[in-house]
C-alpha cells in the first residue's frame, strides 16, 4: 500500500481533478484505490455525487481521534459510481482550529489509515489549498506527494514556499516522504507561455515534471459537475487519455523509486 497525496497550497490547480481521476485510472488497471477528502470546501465529495454536509465525515473521526477514542474510517467509506471515498464536510473547517491543542495532532490521519493499509493498493489524500493543519496531516501520512499546477499563471514562487514546507516536514515528522512529481494541468502545448512555464518548471526542477501533462478540456469540468469521473462521463475524452497516460507513469515512477531505496 502507498499513500499519495496530491498537495499544493493554490486553489484550482488540478488537485481533485487529479485525484478523482487518477483514483478512476488506476482502478481500471486492477488496482484497488481509497479516496480521502480532506478539504472542507468538500469539492471531491460533491464530485462523487454527495453532498457537503455528509454525516459521519472524516471530520467525525477526526474529533473521535482527538477525544483518545479509536476512530475506524472504513466504517465511513462510500462507495460512489465505483470508487471508494472517505468524505469531508463543511464541519472540516473547525478541525483546523481544534487541532491545535491536541497531542500528536500532525499524526492523527497516519495513525487513522494504518488499519486500512492492507485493504488498498493505493490512498490518495486530496489536500485543501492551503499548509493548514489537515495539509501537514496528509504529508505526514503519505508516502510521495504529486503537485498538480496550472500552466496559467507563473507557479514557481508558489513552489518555492511549498517545497520549504515539504522539507520540514520532511525533516520533523515524516523522513520517508518522497516528491513524486509535478503535474502541468490545463496546459495547452500550442500556447508559447504554457511552454515557457514548461521550460521554467523543468531548469527550476530538474526531473520532478511528469512527461504526461493534463491538456485543458472542458470535459473534465463537466464530469466534476455530473458527479462522475471522466472514464464514466466520456472515455473517449483527451481527459481520459490524459489521466490513463498519467497513472501508467505514476505507476512507472514508482517501480523506479521503490527499485532505488
Ligand atoms: N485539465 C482541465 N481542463 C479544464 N478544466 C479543468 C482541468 N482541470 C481542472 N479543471 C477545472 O478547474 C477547476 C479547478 O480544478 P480542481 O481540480 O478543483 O482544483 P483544486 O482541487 O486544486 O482546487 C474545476 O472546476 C475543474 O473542473
Ligand atoms: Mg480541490
Amino acid at each position: 500500500m502507498k499513500t499519495i497525496s496530491l498537495a499544493i497550497q493554490k486553489g484550482g490547480s488540478g488537485k481533485t481533478t487529479t485525484a478523482i481521476n487518477l483514483a478512476a485510472a488506476l482502478q481500471q488497471m486492477g488496482k484497488t484505490v481509497l479516496l480521502v477528502d480532506l478539504d472542507p470546501q468538500a469539492n471531491l465529495t460533491q464530485a462523487l455525487g454527495l453532498g457537503d454536509d455528509v454525516e459521519p465525515s472524516l471530520y467525525h473521526l477526526l474529533r473521535q481521534e482527538m477525544e483518545g477514542q479509536t476512530a475506524r474510517l472504513a466504517d465511513i467509506v462510500q462507495t460512489c459510481g465505483g470508487l471508494r471515498l472517505v468524505p469531508a464536510s463543511l464541519e472540516l473547517a473547525g478541525a483546523e482550529l481544534e487541532l491545535v491543542s491536541v497531542y500528536g495532532r500532525e499524526q492523527l490521519l497516519r495513525r487513522m489509515l494504518e488499519p486500512l493499509q492492507a485493504e488498498y493498493d493505493y490512498i490518495l489524500l486530496d489536500c485543501p489549498p492551503a499548509i493548514g493543519l489537515l495539509t501537514v496531516n496528509a504529508l505526514v501520512a503519505s508516502d510521495y506527494v504529486i503537485m498538480p499546477v496550472q500552466a496559467e499563471f507563473l507557479p514557481l514562487k508558489g513552489l518555492q514556499s511549498f517545497k520549504r514546507h515539504f522539507d520540514l516536514i520532511q525533516r520533523t515528522l515524516n523522513r520517508r516522504m518522497e516528491i513524486l512529481g509535478l503535474l502541468l494541468s490545463r496546459y495547452d502545448p500550442r500556447k508559447k507561455m504554457h511552454q515557457q512555464i514548461r521550460e521554467e518548471l523543468d531548469a527550476g526542477y530538474p526531473g520532478w515534471l511528469f512527461d504526461t501533462y493534463i491538456r485543458t478540456n472542458i470535459t473534465l469540468a463537466q464530469a466534476q459537475a455530473a458527479g462522475q469521473d471522466v472514464f464514466a462521463f466520456e472515455p473517449a475524452s483527451n481527459g481520459a487519455e490524459d489521466y490513463m497516460f498519467l497513472a501508467n507513469e505514476v505507476l512507472k515512477r514508482l517501480v523506479s523509486l521503490e527499485r532505488s531505496l
